[in-house]
């Protein structure tokens, strides 16, 4: 299949389902998307190629066969289903599913959701989903992940990250770091900027306004995340 990758999530309670905002990760390590691949360099929510009429045929057609696929093969499943898929000429394929959410795209899709999250996972135990009103903030929202140098292959743990106390506006997650008598990296993902705007290059802007805040030696990060969507 030749075409371009997003990924869509839904919380379902077995029946009924909520779909929760798309995303678009960056797996490769190098720029242009070259290099191995990763967990994840990079992520922008929503995905700007994911229109009204893509994302009704990824309801109709992926959705709604899974979610029947499931109570068909009695298979009781509540919970996140992450749907991988790939737009090829206008129509979606899954490459994978999963059962959880996705890194980075959690640090993407997360800050969008405005209702409360522990009222959707009881939904969700309870079978109360289509009694819920879901919001979702409009704004775009980007993160770009701090790596360790030398990352996916060997790297070096225990650099002393610098400043985390000057981040306004933005998000900072921590994945690969641990508390010494300061903050250091201790894995290759280290941390997730996550930034906000009207749209996805004031979004973008913000994440690399806070990626540039932060820094220790070898510090690794993609330039050109969202770029090919711009
Ligand atoms: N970012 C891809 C994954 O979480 O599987």
């Amino acid at each position: 299949l030749d075409g371009i990758e997003m990924s869509v999530f839904v919380l379902t309670d077995g029946e009924k389902y909520v779909i929760l905002p798309n995303a678009k990760d960056y797996k490769r390590i190098g720029e242009n998307d070259t290099g191995l691949n990763t967990g994840g360099m990079g992520c922008i929510s929503p995905v700007p190629f994911a229109d009204n009429i893509f994302l009704s045929k990824v309801e109709n057609q992926i959705i709604k066969p899974t979610i029947n696929g499931l109570n068909k093969d009695s298979i009781k499943y509540r919970g996140f289903i992450f749907f991988g898929l790939i737009k090829v000429n206008n129509n979606p394929f899954v490459i994978e599913y999963n059962i959880r959410m996705g890194d980075p795209e959690t640090e993407v899709v997360m800050p969008r959701l405005k209702s409360d999250l522990l009222q959707l996972f009881k939904a969700s135990i309870n079978k109360t989903l289509d009694q819920i009103d879901v919001e979702f903030e409009k704004k775009n929202v980007a993160t770009i992940i701090l790596a360790s140098g030398g990352y996916p292959l060997s790297y070096e743990k225990g650099k002393k990250i610098t400043g985390l106390n000057n981040i306004n506006k933005s998000l900072v997650f921590h994945a690969g770091t641990k508390e010494t008598n300061f903050i250091e990296t201790n894995g290759g993902r280290v941390l997730a900027c996550t930034g906000f705007g009207e749209n996805i290059n004031e979004a973008l802007k913000n994440s690399y306004k806070t990626a540039n805040k932060i820094s220790w030696k070898n510090k690794y990060f993609r330039n050109d995340i969202g770029k090919d969507l711009i």
